[in-house]
């Protein structure tokens, strides 16, 4: 016999990754431009800074990185108004989730978590053999009502993704200190804010000022969404120090590469490209939402750089007839949303072929009677 996996191993359905230029082009024979608006990425690329200063570095790859990320925690730190001792760095913050299920979450144990937020939280709990207890979302936002009352002394992590993926909503200041006010101290709290830079709402959690009041908070946040460096795989957690020192045992060395701490320490000075990239995602949505309006197409308002819609019809195949027209999105069935998609906000050019290939895929569909 072979070897088997672990059995809650095999019951895993893998992570979905947005499908890449390469492989659409090489499975339809596409020639011209693809547009590729499935993964959160940043239309506008990396910031310039980051560029030059992966540049500077190319030579020195044939050295380990700095294990602790000395120089990248020290400017991130500044940046954020926080300790250096309160970060753990992660290969992506995917990464740093599996670190915190590693850490705090033994079998048998409870993980509590939305039905529809980032996957990967159920994976790593399944993975660790735990529970995963799944709350419905109430409105397509989590439901902090709900999870407080679903946390049990079982309970070892709450995960609430702010704003959701693949919902875009988010959960509020008020209700943030609520639901920490009632989560027992034993239960660790991670707020995950992927998308963070991009919020517009001042009822959005100050999450950072929350640790010094709660110590079983771990903040998450990520280089690859607004800082265009999703292909350097650099997240990283903020928490209170005894919390992070206790994650840091996990972490395996040299997780960060050489190149990720350069880009990431000089993104953080580009301020501009910050900026241009935020301007742009307001526009972008503005636009998309009204586009949507006007053709009567179901879309959730969102605080993030995508935007899920649901056109009602089975979501493979618009997925499968938006790619022959060039054009990637990500269909959401696993995450319960059978006939919905998820698009990232592009350029202008890029949201205005995204509207008009929509429309197309739309009516042929409709013309094949699906
Ligand atoms: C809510 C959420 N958390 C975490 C991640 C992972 O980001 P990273 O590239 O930092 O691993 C994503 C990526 O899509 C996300 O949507």
């Amino acid at each position: 016999m072979t070897p088997q996996t672990r059995p809650n191993v095999q019951t895993i359905s893998p992570y979905i990754p947005g499908k890449p230029i390469d492989e659409v082009r090489r499975e339809l024979g596409i020639k011209g431009a693809i547009l590729k608006l499935a993964s959160n990425e940043n239309p506008l690329g990396p910031s310039r800074l980051a560029v030059k200063a992966m540049r500077k570095y190319l030579r020195e790859v044939s050295q380990y990185p700095d294990d602790g990320c000395y120089l990248l925690g020290k400017r991130l730190a500044l940046h954020l108004g926080v300790r250096e001792d309160q970060l753990i760095f992660g290969n992506g913050s995917v990464e740093v989730i599996d670190f915190i299920i590693k850490s705090f979450v033994a079998p048998g144990d409870q993980v509590v978590m939305a039905d529809q937020a980032f996957i990967m939280y159920k994976i790593a709990a399944k993975v660790a053999d735990a529970k995963a207890t799944m709350v419905p979302l109430k409105n397509f936002t989590h439901d902090l009502e709900a999870m407080a009352r679903a946390v049990t002394p079982q309970t070892k992590v709450a995960v609430i993704a702010n704003p959701n993926n693949p919902t875009g909503t988010m959960v509020s200041q008020e209700q943030a200190r609520d639901f920490l006010k009632k989560v027992p101290e034993s239960c660790l709290v991670v707020f995950d804010e992927a998308y963070y830079e991009y919020i517009r709402r001042t009822d959005f959690p100050d999450s950072i000022r929350m640790l010094a009041d709660h110590p079983n908070l771990i903040i998450l946040r990520t280089f690859s969404k607004i800082y265009g460096l999703a292909g350097m795989r650099v997240g990283y957690g903020i928490g209170h120090p005894d919390l992070v020192a206790a994650i840091r045992k996990v972490r395996l060395p040299f997780n960060v590469g050489l190149m990720s701490q350069v880009a990431c320490q000089a993104a953080l000075d580009d301020v501009k490209h910050l900026e241009a990239s935020r301007q742009m995602n307001d526009l972008g949505k503005e636009f998309l939402y009204q586009q949507f309006d006007r053709t009567g197409l179901f879309y959730v308002p969102s605080e993030g750089n995508f935007i899920l819609i649901d056109p009602k019809v089975d979501s493979d195949l618009l997925f499968t007839e938006l790619q022959k027209l060039g054009v990637i999105v990500r269909p959401v069935k696993n995450y319960g949303f059978p006939t919905a998609l998820r698009v990232t906000v592009g350029t202008m050019k890029q949201n205005k072929r995204l509207v008009r290939s929509l429309k197309t895929a739309l009516r042929a569909l409709r013309k094949k009677g699906s």
